[in-house]
């Protein structure tokens, strides 16, 4: 269906250049509010492309996240356990030695902005849009699943902070400025509550279909939820495979030591991946747990965490 899309294209501009729009934290962007969230324009065309056109293969899996909450090394396990056996003789060189992972897990929305077909023999697909927006073809398969990854507000601002301040061609806004954007929801597929409140209720009502996952869980026992997760994926480890080791294997190359280690991760290249400009190593920061400690001043704290309470009352979710 990639032949009708030209007249799409100049559909969906229309309609985003009639969309609500708000100064982003870089500058000199507009976000633009589309079905209840916040995205760049040049993003948004691939939404409502992929939102139109998509078709998912019956067993795709969607790894679902906000920007910064550990996208790329979901995308790294998550290869890492399908692709496992592809490799394990050691013949061919495992790509994620060689490529980013997001080179491997094309983002959805950026596959159709930029014009191009996802290689089908990989079932991995990814997306930032909110649960609400991802397109109906993903939920009525009955067979796709959905793995979403959720992390702490706080480090989430401080990483997408640092991100949008190491992107090139673009000038950030103030630390504090971004921050109180933050507050009131304005944030790249934010607000930042809602995205994660989508997601959590439809897990609660499709746990088969709908996998839900916290940074900081997987940061504290990563062997347990590699296991969790190839499960759910329908590659479970055998019995003689966790006895040869290969999941710890797995932590092990999926690990932030090793992939920010790796030349192709280390590089400042500019990555193929992305409609906007990102160097390769910006993917990889710090990768800990409690790093806003060293940003946020305390009244930050106190009023990030007090809309984050009040947000998810009721709910269930806790950070
Ligand atoms: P920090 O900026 O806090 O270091 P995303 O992949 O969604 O863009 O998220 C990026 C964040 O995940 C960054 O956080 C980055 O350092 C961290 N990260 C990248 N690879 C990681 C890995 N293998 N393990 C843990 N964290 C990782």
């Amino acid at each position: 269906n990639l032949e009708e899309l030209p007249e799409t294209v100049i559909e969906c501009q229309k309609i985003i250049s009639n969309l609500p729009k708000e100064i982003s934290w870089k500058l000199p962007l507009n976000l633009h509010k589309y079905q209840e969230f916040w995205c760049y324009p040049n993003f948004l065309e691939g939404v409502m492309l992929a939102q139109k056109c998509f078709t998912p293969q019956p067993t795709d899996i969607i790894l679902c996240t906000l920007p910064k909450s550990g996208t790329t090394w979901l995308k790294a396990l998550c290869f890492a356990i399908f692709a496992r056996s592809q490799y394990s003789d050691g013949s061919k060189i495992n790509p994620l030695l060689k490529k980013m992972p997001h080179d491997i897990v094309p983002v959805l929305e950026f596959l159709y902005c930029m014009g191009r077909q996802r290689d089908s023999r990989t079932p991995l697909l990814s997306t930032h849009v909110p649960y609400a927006s991802l397109p109906k073809s993903i939920i009525k398969c009955s067979t796709c699943k959905v793995i979403y990854m959720c992390r702490d507000p706080k480090d989430v601002f401080i990483s997408q902070w640092h991100f949008v301040c190491r992107q090139l061609d673009i000038d950030a806004i103030p630390l504090q400025e971004a921050f109180d954007k933050f507050c009131i929801g304005l944030s790249a597929y934010g607000p930042y509550w809602d995205n994660i409140l989508g997601y959590w209720k439809a897990s609660l009502e499709h746990p088969e279909k709908i996998l839900f996952l916290k940074y900081e869980d997987l940061q504290h026992d990563t062997l347990f939820y590699v296991k969790r997760i190839a499960e759910f994926m329908g590659y479970p480890f055998t019995a003689e495979e966790e006895r040869q080791g290969i999941v710890q294997n797995i932590v092990n190359l999926c690990s932030f030591e090793s992939l920010s280690n790796l030349e192709v991760n280390k590089s400042d290249k500019i990555g193929t991946a992305f409609p906007s400009k990102f160097e390769n190593n910006a993917f990889f920061r710090k990768g800990k747990v409690g790093d806003w400690k060293n940003y946020l001043t305390p009244e930050m704290v106190k009023r990030l965490d007090q809309i984050t309470k009040d947000k998810f009352n009721g709910s269930g979710i806790t950070f």
